[in-house]
């Protein structure tokens, strides 16, 4: 496994990052780190309170779509999207996102899994395919479209990463005009009763069609690399630590997503000078929140570095917190904890594996070197 200079924008794909987050929490827990040019923060007290200070957003104010994707067909989405936005279009999405996703019908999560889970899928497909195809259903999109659905979600969030390139973010606009062109007919069509799409557009705060349409393909692409790093992260647990004969597999899944979590940072910037800590931060500055730091600090989780799946006040940051908190947090749970049974209950062992993570200044999402069958 790949031991580069851990930095804190190298730190998520890094082999062993926690002992360095740890001695962040211990000797800096905010710091001005020069060579990045960005506030680094890994205590989770101080990270809550960044993500509910008004002085705080969630996109440059001078760059609210990346300079790269700007006049692209990425740059119409990604300048819709919830998670890029703040104000009263943030507030009404958000309410009627969590009220529709909270309507969903998660009992045919089993059968959802069989389906797309076919017997000859490796690792990959299982981490990256199976929850995507299975959140497309709940959504409400129709199934035969799928594969083509899934490669289009593959590029688009390209666009998404400071580390794509020219290629990669010309691919990432193709995807947004193909995903925009068959949401639209999707809208067009009939909806399946009780789906997540029906129940938004009956929701009295449904946004606009443009900003429905980005935020269709927002929810798929969310949860594309988080939900396969969180499962990928699991079979890794698996391997290490082995799950309970007694405790529900929803505490494995959960003790995972706060001890190894796919999303390891996520940033702020701030809008009005204020002081945290004793450090005043400026107008214009770019904020690191390390989420998995702030999960294993003591003050938040006793024994943070310990892997406890009998954790009764287990607490985590990694799905954000505050107003920008992921509304698929429970759903993220729920498909993860399904894959994982029927992998199980297939007589998957996860092991041996080997792994290396996929680059990135922020996901922390395994790549399983030699397939197995799953
Ligand atoms: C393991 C899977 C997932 C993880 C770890 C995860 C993590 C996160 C985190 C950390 C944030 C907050 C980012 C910030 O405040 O800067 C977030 C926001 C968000 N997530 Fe998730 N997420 C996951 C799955 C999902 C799923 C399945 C959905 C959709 C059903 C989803 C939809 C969203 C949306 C729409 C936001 C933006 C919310 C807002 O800005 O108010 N996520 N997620």
């Amino acid at each position: 496994m790949a031991t580069t200079r851990i930095h804190p924008l190298a730190a998520a794909s890094h082999a062993h990052p926690y002992s360095y987050y740890a001695a962040l929490r211990d000797e800096a827990p905010i710091f001005f780190d020069a060579e990045h040019k960005i506030w680094v923060v890994s205590r989770a007290d101080l990270i809550m309170e960044l993500m509910q200070s008004p002085h705080c957003v969630v996109r440059p104010p001078n760059e609210p779509v990346p300079a790269a994707i700007v006049g692209s067909a990425a740059a119409e989405v990604f300048a819709r999207l919830i998670r890029m936005n703040e104000g009263q279009a943030h507030l009404h999405l958000k309410r009627a996102l969590q009220r529709s996703l909270a309507l969903v019908d998660t009992a045919c999560l089993p059968q959802l899994v069989k389906k797309w889970r076919s017997a000859e899928c490796d690792l990959h497909a299982l981490c990256h395919f199976v929850p995507v195809a299975v959140l497309a259903d709940l959504l409400g999109f129709a199934p035969d479209t799928r594969p083509e659905i899934m490669g289009w979600i593959a590029d688009f969030v390209a666009c998404l990463s400071p580390l794509s390139s020219e290629a990669d973010i010309a691919r990432a606009s193709v995807a947004a005009q193909c995903l925009l062109v068959h949401f639209t007919g999707v809208l067009e069509g009939d909806l399946p009763q009780g789906s997540l799409l029906a129940n938004l557009l009956q929701d009295s705060e449904c946004p606009d069609r443009q900003a429905l349409l980005a935020n269709l393909i927002g929810l798929l692409t969310q949860s594309y690399e988080a939900t396969a790093g969180l499962l990928g992260n699991c079979l890794i647990a698996l391997q290490q630590h082995g799950v309970s004969d007694t405790l529900p597999l929803t505490s494995f899944v959960e003790e995972v997503a706060r001890y190894d979590p796919p999303v390891q940072s996520t940033r702020r910037f701030v809008v009005q000078d204020f002081e945290i800590h004793g450090q005043l931060l400026r107008k214009g500055d770019a904020i690191l929140l390390i989420l998995a730091a702030a999960n294993r600090d003591a003050a938040f989780n006793a024994k943070g570095d310990d892997f406890a799946l009998s954790r009764t006040d287990r607490r985590s940051l990694s799905f954000g917190h505050g107003r920008h908190s992921c509304p698929g947090q429970v759903l993220a749970i729920k498909i993860t904890t399904a894959i994982l049974s029927d992998y199980l209950a297939q007589g998957g062992t996860a092991g041996p594996l080997q792994w290396m993570y996929q680059a990135s200044v922020n996901g922390r999402i395994p790549r399983f070197i030699s397939p197995q069958e799953c």
